[in-house]
């Protein structure tokens, strides 16, 4: 940094080391900011990170454990620049099926650590009067279709209710809704994917390009994508008992595992 130049900025990301993070963790770098990026994968993360041309810390964290959400908790109110919560995982079973250790693993990550990582990250924001929150929900949080879009709907929810209060503040929080994006998402849960239209998928470099501008406008709802934005209006418009009985007669008891965007 040269003498006079502003500070560089933080930003922390999890769920850094694969997919819609690594992208954000990508275009953050090229926008110069520092970064902290947080996984349970250690060797991917510093792997990444050595490919980045910024200064970046890797965290190895598992999100859903208390201990380490809490060490990631302190580094937030540590004070960051912008916060993506991003860090997530689909359930390969239908809900009868999964362990109730996998639902509470799921709940833990995609509410407890974004609330938590959110809050933590706030009050140094809005005492410096700017800052920016972005948390990775789905178009699924329009759908209520499982466990996994309840939680989405929780983010999508949150996000929307917390920017309310914090943009006064000069502080944005936005809720990406991706839909289909090409990650190891779908693989990792073990969900047959072949029979998605192509059209339907976008990368994961265009998503994360979206949310980062759709959070500079201070958005408090980011859906990349036009395809995505006529599912989340499809699922504004229709009566949550209409979607429920369209989702299963569409075959979510199909032994073949349905797919989790
Ligand atoms: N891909 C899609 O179609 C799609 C659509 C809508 C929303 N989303 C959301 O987008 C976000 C990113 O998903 P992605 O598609 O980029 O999937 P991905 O390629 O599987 O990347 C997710 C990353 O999160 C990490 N992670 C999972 N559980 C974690 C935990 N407990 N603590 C810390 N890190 C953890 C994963 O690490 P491990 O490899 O160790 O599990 C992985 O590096 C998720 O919130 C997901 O729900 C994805």
């Amino acid at each position: 940094m040269s003498e006079g130049s502003p500070p560089q900025p933080t930003a922390l990301v999890t769920g850094a080391a694969a997919g819609i993070g690594a992208a954000f963790a990508r275009a953050l770098a090229r926008d110069g900011y520092r970064l902290v990026l947080v996984d349970r994968d250690g060797e991917r993360l510093r792997g990444l990170a050595n490919a980045l041309p910024v200064p970046c810390e890797t965290v190895t964290a598992d999100l859903a454990v208390e201990a380490e959400v809490a060490r990631i908790e302190a580094r937030c109110r540590e004070g960051v620049d912008l916060l993506v919560n991003n860090a997530g995982f689909g359930h390969p079973t239908e809900l009868l099926e999964t362990p109730v250790a996998a639902e509470v693993a799921m709940a833990r990550l995609h509410i407890e650590a974004v609330l938590r990582l959110t809050l933590a990250a706030l009050p140094p924001m809005i005492a410096r009067g700017s800052g920016r929150v972005v948390n990775t929900a789905s178009v699924l949080g329009f759908f209520p279709s499982s466990t996994y879009s309840a939680t989405k709907a929780w983010v999508v929810n949150f996000s929307q209710s917390t920017a309310r209060t914090t943009l006064p503040h000069g502080v944005a929080v936005t809720a990406l809704c991706p839909g289909f994006t090409r990650t190891e998402f779908h693989a990792t849960a073990g969900m047959n994917m072949a029979g998605v239209p192509g059209f339907l998928w976008l990368e994961a470099d265009a998503v994360a390009a979206a949310a980062l501008r759709d959070s500079r406008k201070g958005k408090a709802l980011s859906v990349p994508g036009w395809q995505n934005k006529v599912i989340v209006a499809i699922g504004r418009l229709l009566p949550a008992g209409l979607i429920g009985r369209m989702l299963t007669g569409s075959g979510s008891r199909n032994p073949v595992r349905q797919p989790q965007r």
